[in-house]
């Protein structure tokens, strides 16, 4: 019977449970304070919905309003913004004149260059050390080890405009949902 608690441990097990307990309380009470702001930072701010995501900013750090953008950007564009965390990230302008449903995030995935879009070749070329990525992202040509990181994007109707908004990352395998190169 050695498991079974003696009887005069009992007072003893229940002051432990009291010390946790006002020692989970010391712990929880100031986090959960500090728990407020950390929350807030993912608000949205503005009143422009709660649909999570973050509003693409344009190069001057404008929001991307998508009517505007698709005026003066026409089909095929790919024009850098400011992404999920600020990251840049190319806006797309698919053939039939509507905002891709995706971005490309334009941080080589060899070393970390920007890579810009080389319209008449239809790819990213990096200029560092060459690597080359597909109108979508995907890597053509190595070191790069890695497609561009692609993020999800949408418009979401504002008050009065409709924003593009970027949300989380995926891997560009699962746009066209081939693996293959
Ligand atoms: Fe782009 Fe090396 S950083 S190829």
């Amino acid at each position: 019977q050695a498991t079974s608690i003696p009887a005069d441990r009992v007072p003893d097990m229940g002051k432990r449970q009291l010390m946790n307990l006002l020692l989970l309380g010391a712990i929880s009470l100031p986090s959960g304070f500090m728990l407020v702001p950390y929350a807030a930072f993912f608000v949205p701010s503005g009143g422009r919905g709660t649909g999570g995501g973050t509003v693409a900013k344009d190069a001057i750090g404008n929001d991307v309003i998508a009517e505007e953008w698709l005026k003066t950007h026409g089909p095929g564009d790919r024009t850098l913004t400011q992404g999920l965390k600020g990251d840049p990230t190319y806006l797309v302008v698919e053939k039939d004149r509507t905002l891709a449903t995706y971005g490309i995030n334009a941080v080589c995935t060899h070393l970390g260059c920007v890579v810009p879009w080389n319209q008449a070749e239809n790819k990213f070329i990096c200029p560092c050390h060459g690597s080359q990525y597909n109108d979508q992202g995907r890597v053509v040509r190595g070191p790069a080890p890695l497609s561009l990181a692609l993020a999800h994007a949408g418009v979401e109707d504002g008050k009065e405009n409709i924003f593009l908004k970027m949300f989380s990352y995926f891997s560009s395998v699962c746009l066209t949902g081939n693996i293959f190169h």
